[in-house]
């Protein structure tokens, strides 16, 4: 059997909380499959030289965590600067957001290149090696010229947006042309996969050669979709936990005879945050008879705070709900609650089971794990409505939640009311639909799923 090698920026103990789809996904992975999981620190060195990283290698139960320090200037480039200030608003189809002009680029690539010169001397031969995300789209190629032929596979966690922005980033054949050095890339649904296809055609010259195999740049390289899943079993052992107990019991005393609603996500502009806040002071308009009822509790865990475009989205969202607990509060009843802070994972499926509907309306996500968790954390006799972006990742899978147009207030504010409305006939099949679709395609499936792929590959 070949060793796991995971590598991703961000990494996690995982026997530790963390937020974000990839450390949980891969969190609970890795506690399975054992193996080594290879990413940054999240420390920086603030006199380190660029190109410089100090590596600490040590084990977290099953796992091998190799973490890696960087410089303070390599985490701007690379972290904040190319990775988060071009390539996540872009992925995200947000232009108006990226720094396209910026000089990052030479930064992305110097980080990538010292992880390939730091991983190298851990591999062995037949480990197979599974990169992740944006930050690392050349580490293969960056491996490879140092002589590596282990099998290597790359998923990409965030969506891939048509061929007509992408081509917006002046460096977007170079980073398009470094997915050709993997044997295997994975995208999160359909829609993504469609559209690297489009690339593919339209800016490389060339046909793809099978299904999902694809010639450009003088390669070939195996590309397909594998929608990420959570695992539904730990999940669920959580839920019964006394820890989710107490949050549920408490939750549903402290908000008895009130409706209530939860946002759950990290506080970044791809999340929808402000538009779902207006959805709601709308469904407060227009529906009154949900005044001194229906409560929001928006929880936001604070991310990359040192990135503008996150400054300006947390004062934009404090404003809003300030707005709406102005209009329309009372002395008995906060419409919105935001809790700007991570909330512990033993707590969330307690307080996801309290709560009537789930509102998870990102503007573009990749998939949306959330989603996922919402429904496991129901209870099956008298579960709660999902309402989901049709532009989250998820929606492709996820067909029997309320599918909205985020950017539509009004028609938002509507599925909230008919959510609330539902009767229990309707929740229990809905539900029941999508739980199936969750279990079968759970995190196991979607690991097993890229990794058997990946090793069958000629
Ligand atoms: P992303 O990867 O963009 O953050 P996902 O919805 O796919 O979005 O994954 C987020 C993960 O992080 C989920 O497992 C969720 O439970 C967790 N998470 C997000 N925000 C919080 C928070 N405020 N408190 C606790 N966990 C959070
Ligand atoms: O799941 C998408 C993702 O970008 C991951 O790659 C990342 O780990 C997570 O969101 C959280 O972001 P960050 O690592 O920048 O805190």
């Amino acid at each position: 059997m070949s060793r796991l090698v995971v590598v991703s920026n961000r990494i996690a103990d995982p026997r530790k909380p963390a937020a974000g789809g990839l450390a949980v996904a891969l969190g609970e992975t890795l506690k399975k499959t054992g193996g080594l999981w290879f990413g940054w620190s999240g420390k920086t060195v603030p006199d380190g030289m660029p190109g410089e990283g100090k590596l600490n290698v040590h084990t977290a139960g099953t796992v091998t965590l190799a973490e890696l320090d960087l410089a303070e200037e390599d985490v701007d480039a690379y972290y904040r600067g190319y990775s988060n200030g071009v390539l996540w608003p872009v992925f995200h189809y947000r232009l108006d957001l990226a720094h396209l002009e910026s000089g990052y680029l030479s930064g992305y690539r110097r980080v990538n290149r010292l992880f390939a010169r730091k991983l190298a001397p851990l591999l062995r031969e037949d480990d197979l090696i599974w990169i992740h995300d944006y930050h690392l789209i050349p580490l293969a190629a960056e491996l490879r010229a140092m002589g590596c032929a282990n099998r290597i596979g790359f998923f990409l966690h965030i969506p891939l947006p048509p061929q007509q922005i992408l081509a917006a980033i002046p460096s977007h054949e170079w980073l398009m042309r470094a997915l050709f050095a993997y044997d295997l890339v994975g995208f999160q649904s359909e829609a993504d996969l469609l559209n690297f296809s489009h690339y593919v055609q339209a800016e490389a010259t060339a046909e793809p050669v099978g299904v999902s195999q694809f010639r450009a740049f003088n390669s070939t390289v195996q590309a397909g979709t594998f929608p990420i899943g959570i695992d539904v079993d730990e999940f669920r052992r959580l839920g019964q936990a006394r820890e989710a107990r107490d949050t549920y019991d408490t939750t549903c005393k402290e908000y008895s005879r009130r409706r209530l609603l939860i946002g759950v996500d990290r506080l970044d502009y791809s999340k929808g945050l402000p538009q779902r806040i207006r959805a709601f002071g709308e469904l407060l308009r227009e529906y009154p008879e949900n005044r001194h009822s229906a409560t929001l509790l928006q929880v936001a865990s604070p991310s990359r705070e040192d990135v503008d475009a996150y400054v300006d989205i947390q004062h934009e969202l404090e404003s809003l709900c300030g707005a709406i607990n102005g209009n329309y509060g009372d002395l008995d009843w906060m419409p919105v609650r935001y809790i700007h802070r991570i909330i512990a994972r033993r707590r969330l499926p307690g307080l996801y089971r309290a709560c009537d509907v789930a509102l998870v309306t990102p503007l573009r996500d990749g998939m949306n794990l959330v989603a996922k968790e919402f429904v496991v954390a129901q209870d099956e006799s008298d579960p709660g409505v999902l309402v989901l972006s049709r532009f989250a990742g998820a929606a492709e899978q996820l067909k029997d939640a309320l599918l909205v147009n985020p950017y539509d207030i009004p028609g938002t504010a509507q599925a909230i009311q008919r959510a609330l409305q539902m009767p229990l006939e309707e929740r229990r099949a809905r539900h029941a639909a999508l739980l199936e679709n969750i279990c079968r395609y759970d995190v196991h499936w979607w690991c097993r799923q890229f990794l058997e792929t990946l090793a069958e590959i000629r």
